[in-house]
C-alpha cells in the first residue's frame, strides 16, 4: 500500500519507518524543511533506540522516503495519516489543534482520489468529525473517509510497541475505511495483535481513557508510598503484593518521583477539560492531574530533609533529567520542579543525563553539567537519582563515597537496596520504603 504519514515528529517517523518495514511504501512529510534534510541525510530528530537504522534500513530498499512535498505525497496515497502535534494549548489547558486542522486543509487540497484520511495524532473526542468536514469542505469533489487510529507507543520502546502492540484500535464511520485500516495492519495479524474496530469518537476517548488510567495507577501507587514512609511499610512490596491480582496487574506500579513526558501530563488535562465541557466532569482525573503536579515539587522538599533541613550552599547532584529513560525529552520531566526546587533553596545544582543535557540546557538556569556520573558527583553533598537510567543502577558507591564531599543518596526511583548502600555509609532516601 502507498501510505503518507504528515508530521514526522515522534508518533509519525516511529509510524512511518515501522508501517515501511511492513512492506508499505511511505512518504513522510513534513514543513520543517531542516528536519526534512536531517533525515535524509540519516540524522534522527528524536533519540530512540533502534530508529537510526529502521529509517536507514527502508531508505535503502525504497519503501521510505523524507519529503516537504505535501501535496505530491498526498496525490499518490491510498491512506494519509496526520501525525501533527496537539500540545497544550497556554491558557486553558485544552489539545491546541491548529496544527491538526491546517493539516486536514492542506492534505483536502492535495487529494486526487478516494483516500482514507488517518488522525494517528492525540485528539479530543470529535476532532474526527471536524477533519471530515473541513475536508469535503474544501475538496467535495473526492470521496473521503476519516479514521481515528491512536498510536499507544512508549518512547524508548516505541517501535517495538508498534510492532508488537497490545492492540490497534480502528475507528471508522463506514466499511470502506475499516477494509483499508485492515489492510494497512495486517502484516501484524501474524502477530495476533487484536484489533478493536469502533466508532470513531470511541476511539478518540479510549486513548485518553487508556492515558489517564495509567496516569492514575501511578498516581495512586506514589500515594501509597507517600503513606509507606508514614507507617514504615515498604511500596514495592505493597505493589508486588496488590499487582500479582491479575484485576490489577503489576505494571505502572513503581512510585516514583510523579509522570511527566509528552503524553500523560498533556493528555489527562485535555481529557478534564474535555469531561468538563461536556458536564461530566471525570474528577478522579482532576485530582490525579493535582497530585502529580504537587509531587514534583514535593520531591525537592525530600532531597531537602535528606540533607539535614537545608541545602542553602550545598552543591547538590542530579543523575537523570529526562522524564524517563532511553529518550532525550525533557517535556514535563520531574527533574525540571525538583531542580528549580533546589535552587530556589539556594542549592547549586550540577547534573548529569546520557541523552537529555541538549534539551536540559535552554529549559534550566544555573545548571552545571558533567561528563558523567562521577564528574557529576564529584565534591557533591548529595546525589540525587532522578531517572533510572541503566548506567546508574550500579554505580561505584565505594568509588562515589571517596569522590563526595558527604555520603547522601536520594534515590527517587527506588533503583538501589537500601542495606546495600548502608554497607557504603552512605544516608540513603528512596520513595516509599523504609530508611
Ligand atoms: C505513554 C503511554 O505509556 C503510551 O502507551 C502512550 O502511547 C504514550 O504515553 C502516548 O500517549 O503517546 P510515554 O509517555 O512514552 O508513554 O512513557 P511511559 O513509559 O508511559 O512513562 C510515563 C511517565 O510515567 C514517566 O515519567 C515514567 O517515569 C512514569 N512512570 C511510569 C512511573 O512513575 N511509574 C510507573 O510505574 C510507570
Amino acid at each position: 500500500m502507498r501510505v503518507t504519514m504528515v508530521g514526522t515528529g515522534y508518533v509519525g517517523l516511529v509510524s512511518g519507518a515501522c508501517f515501511a518495514d511492513f512492506g508499505h511504501t511511505v512518504t513522510c512529510v513534513d514543513r520543517d524543511a531542516g528536519k526534512i534534510a536531517a533525515l535524509l541525510a540519516g540524522r534522527m530528530p528524536i533519540y530512540e533506540p533502534g530508529l537510526d537504522a529502521l529509517v536507514a534500513t527502508n531508505v535503502t530498499q525504497g519503501r521510505l522516503a523524507f519529503t516537504t512535498d505535501l501535496a505530491a505525497a498526498v496525490a499518490e496515497a491510498e491512506a494519509v495519516f496526520i501525525a501533527v502535534g496537539t500540545p497544550s494549548r497556554r491558557g486553558d489547558g485544552f489539545a491546541d489543534l491548529s496544527f491538526v486542522f491546517a493539516a486536514a486543509r492542506e492534505i483536502a487540497a492535495a487529494l486526487t482520489g478516494d483516500t482514507v484520511v488517518v488522525t494517528k495524532s492525540t485528539v479530543p473526542v470529535g476532532t474526527g468529525d471536524e477533519v471530515e468536514r473541513i475536508i469535503r469542505d474544501v475538496n467535495p469533489r473526492v470521496r473521503v473517509d476519516v479514521a481515528s487510529n491512536p498510536e499507544f507507543l512508549r518512547e524508548g520502546a516505541a517501535i517495538e510497541d508498534f510492532k508488537r502492540p497490545d492492540r490497534i484500535v480502528i475507528g471508522v464511520e463506514g466499511t470502506r475505511a475499516e477494509a483499508l485500516m485492515r489492510e494497512v495492519y495486517r502484516p501484524l495479524y501474524l502477530n495476533q495483535a487484536p484489533i478493536l474496530v469502533t466508532s470513531r469518537r470511541t476511539a478518540e476517548l479510549t486513548k485518553y481513557a487508556a492515558n489517564a488510567f495509567l496516569a492514575t495507577k501511578i498516581t495512586f501507587i506514589n500515594e501509597i508510598a507517600d503513606l509507606c514512609e508514614q507507617v514504615g511499610a515498604d511500596v514495592q512490596q505493597v505493589a508486588r503484593g496488590i499487582g500479582l491480582d491479575n484485576r490489577i496487574g503489576s505494571k505502572f506500579l513503581h512510585a516514583g518521583p510523579g509522570y511527566g513526558g509528552s503524553c500523560f501530563p498533556k493528555d489527562t488535562l485535555a481529557l478534564v477539560k474535555t469531561a468538563q465541557d461536556a458536564g461530566t466532569p471525570v474528577r478522579l482525573v482532576e485530582t490525579v492531574v493535582a497530585v502529580n503536579d504537587q509531587r514534583k515539587r514535593a520531591m525537592a522538599r525530600k532531597v531537602i530533609q535528606a540533607c539535614g533541613g537545608t541545602v542553602r550552599g550545598k552543591r547538590i547532584a542530579v543523575l537523570g533529567l529526562t522524564f524517563k529513560p532511553n529518550t532525550d525529552d525533557m517535556r514535563d520531566a520531574p527533574a525540571l520542579s525538583i531542580i528549580t526546587g533546589l535552587q530556589d533553596a539556594g542549592a547549586a545544582v550540577v547534573a548529569y543525563d546520557p541523552e537529555g543535557m541538549e534539551q536540559a540546557r535552554p529549559l534550566l538556569d544555573g545548571v552545571s553539567y558533567a561528563s558523567d556520573a562521577y564528574a557529576c558527583a564529584e565534591g557533591a553533598d548529595a546525589l540525587v537519582i532522578v531517572t533510572e537510567w541503566n548506567a546508574f543502577r550500579a554505580l561505584d558507591l565505594a568509588r562515589l563515597g571517596r569522590i563526595m564531599a558527604a555520603r547522601v543518596l536520594i534515590d527517587l526511583r527506588n533503583v538501589y537496596r537500601p542495606e546495600e548502600v548502608a554497607r557504603y555509609g552512605f544516608a540513603y532516601a528512596s520513595v516509599g520504603r523504609p530508611a
